[in-house]
């Protein structure tokens, strides 16, 4: 049996968290046995790395060590949680994966695709995701949004030229395989964002169940 693995992805601001929630309590009222997970993050090992890379810090973070601890987090949490819940049938919901990496580590870093592409190969095998919904917000909202919040995190305080990159490689990444990413407006009003995501149950449990 292989689960679906569907994972959300978007700048910081544009709804991902609560989203997230909807689709599982959408999956589970279908019946359907949901894994809702994060990245970096989803093991305690994994939650800790996680603290590393947003912990603000006077020594500057190699590009190449974010990078690396990206991936280290992403293969404790393959093992520990992703590989067992789709090895068992279910769907898994994570709150970012590999494509933050080409944007944030690739467009917002510079680092290159093939570096990233080599990693992902050497962590993941040929596991990608099934779907990934990508929250697509304008820069200037979704900056606004992460500071309404309070105490900003060490990518958070990154600047527009940043986030603008950022944003430009998750729509590249979306037109350049259309089949695997849906794309949501995350700036209209929740409520319409949800029915945007009502509107892909269909498609996601004729998967599950097709
Ligand atoms: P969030 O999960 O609260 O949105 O914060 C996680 C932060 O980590 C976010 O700023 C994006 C960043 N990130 C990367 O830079 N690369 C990655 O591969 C992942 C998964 C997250």
């Amino acid at each position: 049996m292989t689960g679906l693995f569907i994972t959300l992805e978007g700048p910081e601001g544009a709804g991902k968290s609560t989203n997230r929630e909807y689709l599982a309590e959408q999956l589970r009222a279908a019946g359907v046995d949901v894994v809702l997970t994060r990245e970096p993050g989803g093991t305690p090992l994994a939650e800790r790395i996680r603290e590393l890379l947003l912990d603000p810090s006077d020594e500057k973070m190699d590009a190449d060590t974010e990078l690396l601890l990206v991936f280290a987090a992403r293969a404790q949490h393959l093992a520990e949680v992703i590989r067992p819940a789709l090895a068992r049938g279910a769907v898994v919901l994570c709150d970012r994966f590999t494509d933050a990496t080409y944007a944030y580590q690739g467009g917002g870093r510079g680092l290159s695709v093939a570096r990233i592409a080599t990693l992902e190969h050497f962590v993941q095998g040929d596991l990608r995701p099934d779907l990934t919904l990508v929250f697509d917000l304008p820069v200037d909202i979704g900056l606004a949004r992460a500071t309404a919040r309070g105490r900003l995190d060490r990518f958070e305080q990154e600047g527009r030229a940043f986030f603008e990159a950022v944003r430009n490689a998750y729509l590249q990444r979306a037109a350049s395989q259309p089949a695997r990413y849906a794309l949501v407006d995350a700036s209209l009003p929740l409520a319409q964002v949800q029915q945007s995501l009502d509107a892909l149950m269909p498609q996601i449990l004729g998967r599950i169940h097709g």
